[in-house]
């Protein structure tokens, strides 16, 4: 049984044009996989805090000499770990808002990065431990910044998830949204034909 974990990062959640592509992916996914599992995090509606020094200070910590919160901490990063460690597929919805990637992300990212847990240090430098992962990106934009030094979101989701060993990664973007309604409607649908040629029973059969 193959499991999906689909992370929303929307301000809008499931409304934002993001988490609908993504949306639109998932639901053909289930259709192939009927006994598949999907998991569905929003983080705007269920936001991971801030990185902080005392929270990273728990990470750090002996597990047997951790405080109650510490361990609080701890579990709750643990738990987001557990999740997507069980996924075969990640699905992220990805907007971009003010050049870059929504803060809620990269506040997970801050709270799944853990030295020891989803990387290590080697003589040959650092290892990802979370492997044989398939991720798909949804990105949409007002404007058009796919191939340029604007898109500062694809190299560092890229970076990020290469680092926890996670290096089979696709974008889908839909690009162009504020520029006019035509553009959004062709944008919109260029990317669901991309949805539908990935999801093509071959690509990913159980
Ligand atoms: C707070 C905010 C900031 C935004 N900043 C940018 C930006 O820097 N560049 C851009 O091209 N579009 C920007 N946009 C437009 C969004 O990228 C676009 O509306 C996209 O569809 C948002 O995805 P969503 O509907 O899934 O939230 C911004 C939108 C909001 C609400």
């Amino acid at each position: 049984m193959k499991t999906l974990l689909q992370l929303n990062t929307s301000l809008f959640s499931e409304g934002g044009q993001s988490s609908r592509l993504a949306a639109r992916f998932v639901a053909d996914w289930r259709a192939r996989n009927p006994r598949g599992e999907v998991i569905e995090r929003d983080l705007a509606r269920d936001p991971v805090p801030h990185l902080t020094a005392e929270r990273f200070q728990s990470f750090l910590a002996p597990a047997s000499e951790r405080t109650p919160a510490q361990r609080a901490v701890v579990d709750y990063s643990d738990a987001l770990i557990d999740e997507i460690r069980r996924a075969d597929v990640i699905v992220i919805g990805l907007p971009m808002y003010n050049f870059g990637v929504p803060s809620t992300l990269k506040a997970y990212f801050d709270h799944i990065a853990r030295v020891g847990v989803t990387f290590r240090y080697t003589e040959k430098g650092p290892q990802g431990l979370l492997t044989g992962k398939k991720v798909y990106v949804f990105a949409t934009r007002g404007g058009s910044y796919a191939g340029t030094p604007g898109d500062t979101e694809t190299a560092f989701v890229r970076q990020f998830l290469a680092f926890l060993g996670i290096d089979d990664v696709e974008f889908v973007y839909a690009e162009g949204l504020a520029i006019s309604e035509a553009s959004k409607a062709a944008a919109l649908s260029r990317a669901e034909q991309t949805i539908e040629r990935l999801v093509a029973p071959e690509r990913l059969a159980a």
